[in-house]
């Protein structure tokens, strides 16, 4: 099947790279010839670095590239059976795509966005035909990252999710199927890693390294918040930040931060920009955390409750399964262990009462805690995974 991507840029041509591992001949698109160029240099660098280090053949590498087609022509989507969308997070301009590329596929192609935060449903409003329109959420980067969140809209037909998820499945990914509400799962169930994070910062608890060390070598976190809102980058975070606080009607649960938000205005994006919560020059000496196990305790703790609040939420809300919760955390964040699985080995009631705790502390309803989570207290059970 001929795949297309539109759009050249970190996410769509990770995307078109495990298409085209999988011998799909694919078409990438993007208004920016410098963004399509960029795109082939890269993969015919990281190929060639691939077979230098012989994890691939150069047969492989030459057939892999031989099947990108790098266009500047969205009519080239002619005789695609699916076209993933990948552009900048922006809803006007993404319904503009989509209404385009309606009238240039024909009848049976899919039709998927890899939005992070959009509404798929507002997306496939755009199309006359749009239950043949789906998310189809890869993580970054999309060749190593296993996970995909496949998201049907309301106007998606089963015919599509299943065809969509059987396509995904045979690129040797891990697909979770997930409701059309902000933030899917992962960008919804991770906010605390983030706010929780900045919210200690704020009350002046720890510092930025120290708040680092506890999640990565108390945790066992691959990266720090500090550390992965730098790789991802302030600007981004923020907006995706304000995006779902927005969605979600103003919940003080997502409310984004001060912090953040300056470090975004003052172009301290993080690695991109050279300097975030840290500074990237070169020669630059690195903070040295406050290694005091009480006070890291303490600080994995509470960021830990409140990403399980959240995890427990979202299978309360039907947004996904328990074991779909895990699974997505696990191999879309890489996370070192389920939520859920985390909670039954903590207890569910010491969760609760860390939660209660924070709320009666706080008195904000940021720290209520999920009524599934004290349900299961109550019941005294556990999550089965
Ligand atoms: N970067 C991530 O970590 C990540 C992860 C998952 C999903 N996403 C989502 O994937 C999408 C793309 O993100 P990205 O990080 O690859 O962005 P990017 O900025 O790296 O690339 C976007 C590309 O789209 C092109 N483009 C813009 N408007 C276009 C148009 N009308 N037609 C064709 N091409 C157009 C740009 O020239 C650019 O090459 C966004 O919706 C984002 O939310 C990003």
């Amino acid at each position: 099947m001929k795949i297309g991507i539109v759009g050249a840029g970190s996410m769509g041509s990770g995307i078109a790279k495990v298409a085209a591992q999988c011998e799909h001949e694919v078409v990438l698109f993007d208004t920016n010839r410098v963004q399509l160029d960029k795109a082939e240099s890269n993969l015919a660098k990281l190929m060639a670095s691939m077979v230098e280090k012989g994890k691939i053949s150069q047969e492989t590498s030459t057939k892999t590239q031989g099947l990108i087609h790098y266009s500047s022509k969205m009519e080239d989507f002619g005789g695609c059976g699916l076209v993933i969308e990948a552009i900048i997070e922006n809803l006007a301009v993404k319904k503009s795509v989509f209404e385009q590329l309606e009238g240039l596929v024909d009848e049976s192609c899919l039709l998927a966005s890899n939005t992070s935060s959009l509404s798929i449903a507002s997306i496939a409003a755009s199309c006359k035909k749009a239950d043949r329109v789906l998310g189809i959420h890869f993580f970054n980067p999309a060749p190593l990252m296993p996970l995909v969140e496949i998201i049907p809209a309301v106007q998606t037909s089963l015919e599509t999710v299943s065809r969509a998820r059987t396509l995904i499945d045979s690129w040797k990914k891990v697909t979770v199927l997930t409701k059309d509400t902000p933030g899917f799962i992962v960008n919804r169930v991770a906010r605390p890693f983030y706010g929780e994070a900045l919210k200690i910062y704020e009350e002046g608890l720890a510092d930025f390294a120290t708040i680092d060390w506890a999640m990565t070598s108390l945790g066992g976190f691959k990266m720090g918040p500090f550390t992965l809102m730098d790789y991802i980058g302030n600007d981004i975070n923020y907006t995706v930040t304000e995006t779902v606080f927005t969605s979600f009607y103003f919940d003080p649960r997502y409310r984004p931060s001060f912090t953040q938000k300056r470090h975004s205005e003052a172009g301290w994006f993080g690695r991109k920009s050279g300097r975030g919560y840290y500074d990237y020059s070169e020669g630059a000496i690195l903070p040295t955390p406050d290694q005091n196990e009480e006070l890291g305790a303490m600080i994995l703790r509470r960021i830990l409750v409140m990403l399980i609040n959240e995890a427990v939420d979202a299978v309360f809300l039907n947004i996904a399964t328990a074991q779909e919760v895990d699974l997505a955390m696990t191999k879309g964040v890489n996370y070192p262990k389920g939520l859920l699985q985390w909670a039954n080995e903590l207890g569910l009631d010491i969760v609760l009462k860390e939660l209660d705790e924070l709320y009666h502390t706080y008195g904000d309803d940021r720290y209520r805690a999920s009524v599934l989570l004290r349900k299961m207290v109550k019941n005294n059970q556990q999550f089965s995974l």
